[in-house]
């Protein structure tokens, strides 16, 4: 069954039926407000924290899936439908959903009646627009009536959801010609509400869910459109919505553009009320009145269109894979944006509710986000840095509003620390922006008062610890916590969340993570040794930028001491074993009889530089090391490697095992229990590259990749243009299919395996180096990328059928020096002024 297919041109993919496997997601806006859109027009919409700011309503899981959002319905001539199909799902004559960047344009037809219906957030703005146009396709005048509907949340998106007793009696709405103000609580500690109005006027309105809707009916058949009038009704507690009647009339051939605007009004410190229970509007109808003004809509989308033209910008490749080359320059992307901003927030799996920003989940999404807007990445460093405690240890989850850690999920989850080494240096490598690490960011635990230059300061005056300090202190802390075996102990868990060694959940009604106290634990854990080897040499490279060499020594003593705990205690003769659970028996090791091989030591220990083809011992003779990290990808490729991904672990538990934790919870083959989890299948492409193994590296890819999954949607069932979290592995009956879409580590790992691993572009601190690891059957790529203000179009070209090793390079047709080459590693291409483009050539071969 076909579903759809990419408008490459356009940028746009094209649903081409309502009835997707899965509910079919996009994301509006990109700064402070968002919404989730599905192609019905299911989802909600908030302001910067859908916990605490939620603008309209949304029950999850509902059934069906996704119902309520943002619906339009017609009344033409008593057959009433909607153009997104959903909730009456009349047929229609025509449906097709346009996934844009920032925008879902829905258009439906019926008996000749077109309605074009496109959700957006324009830039900068609080306010998400409904931009509709009603065509009459037909030969005899029509004079249909639209309703527009949804339902308003009464912010705290928890407190709504269950606290009834309170809720069903605190609504309140003012309506001023047909504008819809939703004021409740705002008499009390609010000092926003929610305008919901028509640029057009309207025939009528409802504010109260039960007139609209009726207390016994579904929305598929809401009282108000079917009797194709609104009541004017008033809610006065209850569930407040809003909705609209406009009637239209339609000769032939004419149509009718308006907009419905959803507004978040923030009344700051101005005076709230014009009078006595009347809320003061002033700010309400300014913003009614900027969207009513002829073309503004129309403006401000094209403004949208034009802001992602020029954040893609600054990364655009031309690959010769259709789908790879899709993925990298337009979907990828605009998938890091939303992971950037939303972290694991919310999406159609997280309910905005649960999670705020994850620790972790944010410094890794940083690495995807870093090249788009700096400046941005820079401010979430500073803000998750200030989560972390002055011990070392971090807040796993921190709310966006509050910036305040979540204290009910806490710490202890001992890589945590280590994620903030790496987005930190990316940022300085794409920026050149060391002063970053000075900001005074301070630690979660302490005090600080701020000095008159706005910065946190200790009592004495002093400024508050540095985010250079912050890094040492992550560093120190992996190596002061280790355990029998030399190895960084584990904590809650480490990456994999539901590898709990010290927990021993017993209990069904306690959480997997945070049983327990892992004060006097010993289990360790591999991969923090291997990510712990990589952040070392990225401190080292870091100080080596600074100038610091003694500094840099320090750390490279550090890594080399992990290096000799990890060779001597962690290789388990094919791979490295995954962990030494609390009583030192190893995890992920031929000896075990389920959960032999892990994926993410394999990567990790290769990617920390574990295992080298050159690894040396004290004396300078090859070291029993040597190798390792390619027999461990060829392990990984032998135990691990299917055609839809890499299973995480093999073979798959099949029983609960107390002293491994959440991990065995699950059924075989899905999450962390042998799913392929698509995001550590990144951290194998990006070591495969570090080794020349481009065809394999491509393969992978491939495996994994969302548009080449268009043949089999049936079974991948997600959506075809964003990465999925987890794809179930071959352990499961429903091998191949797609979970946890969208917000997902994934999309940052997978921009930079793709552009820094394969096509091997990647920001340095002295320059843009390129090492391409590509497949030999590449003829070559191109690719331009803006970097420190300079755009440089690289074309590298592949006579030999190389995969990896650079040969020569031009600069705008002058021989770049060999000095300039590093063996092994390609070349880094200077730096340019700002503003200037260059012509690079980079031949590959030997
Ligand atoms: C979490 C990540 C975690 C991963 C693997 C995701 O759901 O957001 O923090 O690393 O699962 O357990």
């Amino acid at each position: 069954m076909d579903y759809g297919f990419f408008d490459d041109a356009s940028r746009e993919y094209v649903i081409t039926r309502p009835d997707t496997p899965l509910p079919w997601l996009n994301y509006l806006g990109e700064d402070d407000f968002f919404g989730l859109c599905t192609n019905t027009g299911g989802g909600y919409t908030f302001w910067k924290d859908a916990r605490l700011r939620r603008l309209t309503r949304y029950r999850y899981n509902n059934i069906p899936l996704d119902s309520g959002g943002r619906y339009l319905y017609v009344n033409d001539g008593g057959s009433v439908w909607n153009p997104g199909w959903k909730p009456v799902k009349a047929k229609l004559d025509r449906y097709e959903c346009r996934v844009g960047l920032g925008y879902e344009r829905i258009t439906g037809e019926k008996d000749g009646l077109e309605i074009d219906l496109t959700f957006f957030i324009p830039q900068g703005r609080n306010e998400e627009l409904w931009k509709v146009r009603v065509t009459n396709k037909s030969k005899v005048r029509k004079t249909p009536k639209l309703f527009s509907f949804q339902e308003f949340c009464f912010y705290e998106a928890l407190n709504d959801m269950t606290n009834y007793q309170r809720t069903w009696s605190i609504g309140e709405v003012e309506v001023e010609s047909g504008a819809i103000y939703h004021k409740t609580e705002y008499r009390e500690r609010r000092n926003h509400y929610a305008l919901f109005a028509c640029t057009r006027p309207v025939a009528g309105f409802d504010t109260d869910r039960d007139a609209f809707v009726g207390v016994h009916e579904g929305l598929h058949e809401a009282r108000a459109p079917f009797a194709g009038r609104c009541t004017n009704s008033k809610a006065f507690g209850w569930n407040p919505v809003g909705a609209h009647e406009v009637d239209l009339d339609l000769e032939p051939g004419a149509s009718e553009d308006f907009a419905f605007v959803l507004a978040y009004v923030d009344q700051g410190e101005a005076p709230k009320f014009e009078r006595p229970g009347v809320i003061d509007k002033s700010k309400g109808r300014e913003v009614l009145a900027r969207w009513s003004r002829p073309g503004a809509v129309d403006a401000a989308l094209a403004e949208l269109r034009a802001f992602w033209d020029g954040l893609l910008a600054n990364f655009q490749a031309e690959l010769p894979d259709a789908d790879a080359n899709r993925m990298l320059n337009v979907w990828n992307q605009y998938q890091c944006m939303a992971t950037f901003n939303l972290s694991r927030a919310a999406s159609l799996y997280e309910t905005g509710i649960g999670r705020g920003m994850g620790f972790r989940d944010s410094n890794q999404d940083i690495l995807g986000f870093v090249h788009m807007i700096p400046g941005r990445a820079r401010e979430r460093i500073l803000d998750i840095a200030a989560t972390q405690l002055s011990d070392g240890t971090c807040f796993h989850q921190y709310q966006p509003l509050t910036k305040k850690g979540n204290a009910e999920v806490g710490g202890d989850f001992y890589d945590d620390h280590l994620w903030l080494v790496l987005s930190t240096c990316a940022y300085v490598k794409e920026t050149g922006d060391a002063s970053i690490l000075e900001e005074p960011v301070g630690y979660a635990d302490r005090d600080y008062a701020k000095g008159p230059d706005g910065r946190r300061r200790h009592a004495d005056g002093t400024p508050a610890e540095s985010l250079l300090d912050h890094l040492e202190t992550s560093v120190a802390y992996t190596m002061k916590k280790r355990g029998p075996h030399g190895l960084p102990l584990i904590g809650h868990a480490d990456w994999n969340d539901c590898l709990n060694l010290n927990c021993f959940s017993k209990e069904p009604n306690e959480s997997f993570q945070c049983a327990g106290d892992v004060a006097g634990s010993k289990a360790e854990s591999v991969m923090i040794a291997g990510l712990f080897l990589k952040a070392a040499a990225e401190m080292s490279g870091l100080y080596a930028f600074l100038q610091r060499p003694v500094a840099a020594k320090r750390m490279e003593a550090a890594r080399a001491e992990m290096l000799a705990a990890v060779e001597s205690q962690a290789w388990d003769g094919e791979w490295y074993r995954r962990a030494y659970d609390a009583e030192g028996r190893p995890v992920g090791s031929r000896d075990c009889d389920e959960g032999r091989i892990f994926i993410e030591s394999q990567a990790w220990c290769a990617l920390g530089g574990a295992g080298a083809d050159d690894a040396t011992d004290a004396e300078g003779r090859p070291a029993a090391s040597r190798g390792r990290a390619r027999k461990a990808l060829e392990s990984v490729h032998r135990e691990l490697y299917t055609e839809e991904g890499i299973v995480l672990q093999q073979p798959a538990y099949t029983r609960y095992r107390l002293e491994l934790g959440e991990v065995s919870s699950y059924p075989p083959g899905v999450k962390e229990n042998a799913g392929i989890f698509c995001h550590n299948n990144t951290w194998i492409h990006l070591a495969l590259c570090e080794l020349g193994e481009g065809d394999r590296a491509l393969e992978y890819y491939r495996s994994i990749c969302p548009s080449a999954k268009q043949a089999k949607i049936e079974t991948y069932r997600s959506e075809p243009y964003v990465y999925a979290q987890m794809v179930a592995g071959r352990d499961a009956p429903c091998f191949g299919e797609a979970k946890n879409s969208w917000l997902t580590g994934t999309a940052a790992w997978t921009f930079v395996a793709l552009s820094q691993g394969i096509l091997g572009v990647k920001p340095d601190y002295e320059g843009l180096r390129v090492d391409p690891c590509i497949a030999r059957s590449w003829k070559g790529f191109k690719a331009t990328r803006r970097f420190r203000g300079a755009t440089y179009e690289i074309e590298v070209r592949n006579p030999q059928g190389a995969s990896k090793g650079v040969k020569r390079v031009l600069i705008d047709g002058d021989e770049l020096g060999p000095a300039k080459a590093e063996a092994g590693k390609g070349v880094v291409l200077p730096l340019f002024p700002a503003g200037s483009a260059h012509r690079v050539v980079v031949e590959l071969g030997d």
